[in-house]
């Protein structure tokens, strides 16, 4: 038997975050709306015309831009008593992934009694919560359209929320949005999307016809599109098909979940502040030069390259990213982002707990191999 679930409202229009009042029709229950963000994308003016035609319909705004990247536990809590005492009857999350995730996990405990330690893990949080619309500003987690939020522990860990009732209500893609994202950023988030994609396709647990289809075709959009978009910043198409092969790999992955690259990723934003999508981009060809020695993984790679018109092995898959990591200038190795080789025991000794996705990588990685492969790139 295969499921699949995805959130139900997804509307593509680059510029439409100037009719945002259009686009939160139908959604509030009353005129008070809270808008999680980060103070980036505020500076940045990202949301002055969605702010400005939601004032004009007579909404009374909230915004709440304390989060950071990899969101903290305090800060998720806060914005929880701030929207609870404003009233609001709509969630916005604008943003990257970190805002969206803090959005998510807000918009459900603003409407219960509960602390967000008793949410973490699979599907512990159940009941209502208040509507959700989430406008990514990234292209790479994907977390407009799944039931995922990541929040950062006080141990300098992260733990998931991963429940149904974090889908949202309503997505908006606005290409618009991401033209500034910096090169740097567009690279790792793009990859990031990428190994989603990827993950989904050799999911071992969930993976399902439909993620499969979703991921091949979001890594036939990302692959031709990174490039464009790190290297033309404001070629709006390449925009476009960055974010709709984000959201594409989203769909994908929040149904065939993710697997060892994830988890080997986690520890370096955790205890590193490495961005999510470069600690992805840092581990994934190892990962998958690791699992290529399985017969599941060596067919499924070579499915993936066939697909992309690259070849039929995984060497074919792997040089292609390769090639890629290459035209982003994306950075290659630990010691790169200031991760020295004596951190390789703390951090597989946080990866290998990873239960929750390395459950669905296709080849078994003990502590041992956890180690090896962060000494390859050290
Ligand atoms: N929920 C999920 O399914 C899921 C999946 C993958 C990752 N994540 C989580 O998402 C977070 C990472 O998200 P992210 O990679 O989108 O980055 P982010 O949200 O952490 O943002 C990174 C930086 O980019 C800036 N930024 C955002 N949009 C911009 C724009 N358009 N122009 C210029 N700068 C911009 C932000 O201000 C911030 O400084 C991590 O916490 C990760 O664990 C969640
Ligand atoms: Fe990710």
């Amino acid at each position: 038997m295969h499921s699949f679930r995805t959130v139900s409202d997804i509307r593509i229009e680059p510029g439409g975050t100037a009719r945002l009042d259009a686009h939160v029709k139908g959604l509030p229950r009353n005129k008070r709306i809270a808008i999680i963000t980060d103070q980036g994308v505020r500076a940045l003016g990202l949301m002055d015309a969605g702010l400005a035609a939601l004032r004009d319909a007579g909404y009374e705004l909230m915004v709440f831009d304390d989060v950071v990247a990899d969101p903290p536990e305090d800060i998720v809590m806060r914005g929880v008593e701030t929207v609870k005492q404003f009233g609001a009857s709509l969630v916005i999350g604008f943003g990257g992934g970190s805002p969206m995730d803090t959005a998510k996990v807000i918009a459900f405990l603003a409407d219960h009694d509960i602390a967000l330690h008793d949410i973490y893990g699979v599907d512990v949080a159940q009941g209502s919560r208040l509507p959700l619309l989430l406008v990514p500003t990234t292209s790479g987690t994907g977390s407009e359209v799944t039931n995922v939020a990541i929040i950062t522990t006080g141990k300098g860990s992260k733990n998931a929320v991963v429940s149904d009732p974090l889908y949202a209500d309503r997505v908006l893609l606005d290409a618009d949005l991401t033209l500034g994202l910096p090169g740097h950023i567009t690279a790792a988030t793009g990859i990031d999307a990428m190994v989603h994609a990827i993950e989904a396709y050799t999911s071992v647990h969930r993976k399902n016809p439909i993620s499969d289809a979703l991921g091949l075709s979001a890594l036939r959009k990302l692959t031709r599109a990174i490039g464009r978009a790190v290297n033309t910043p404001d070629d709006v198409d390449a925009r476009n098909d960055m974010l709709i092969g984000a959201m594409l790999a989203g769909q994908a992955f929040s149904n065939a979940p993710v697997g060892a690259v994830h988890g080997l990723a986690y520890p370096l934003g955790g205890f590193f502040h490495v961005p999510h999508g470069l600690s992805n981009s840092l581990v994934m060809v190892e990962v998958m030069k690791f699992n290529a020695q399985e017969d599941r993984a060596r067919r499924w790679y070579g499915e993936i390259a066939a697909d992309l018109g690259v070849g039929e092995t995984p060497t074919a898959l792997i040089d292609e990213i390769l090639r890629l990591q290459d035209e982003t200038r994306v950075q290659r190795r630990l010691r790169d982002v200031d991760i020295a080789e004596d951190a390789i025991p703390m951090m597989a000794d946080d990866a290998v707990l990873k239960d929750r996705v390395l459950r669905n990588n296709p080849r078994e990685m003990t502590r041992d191999d956890i180690v090896k492969i962060y000494k390859s790139i050290a």
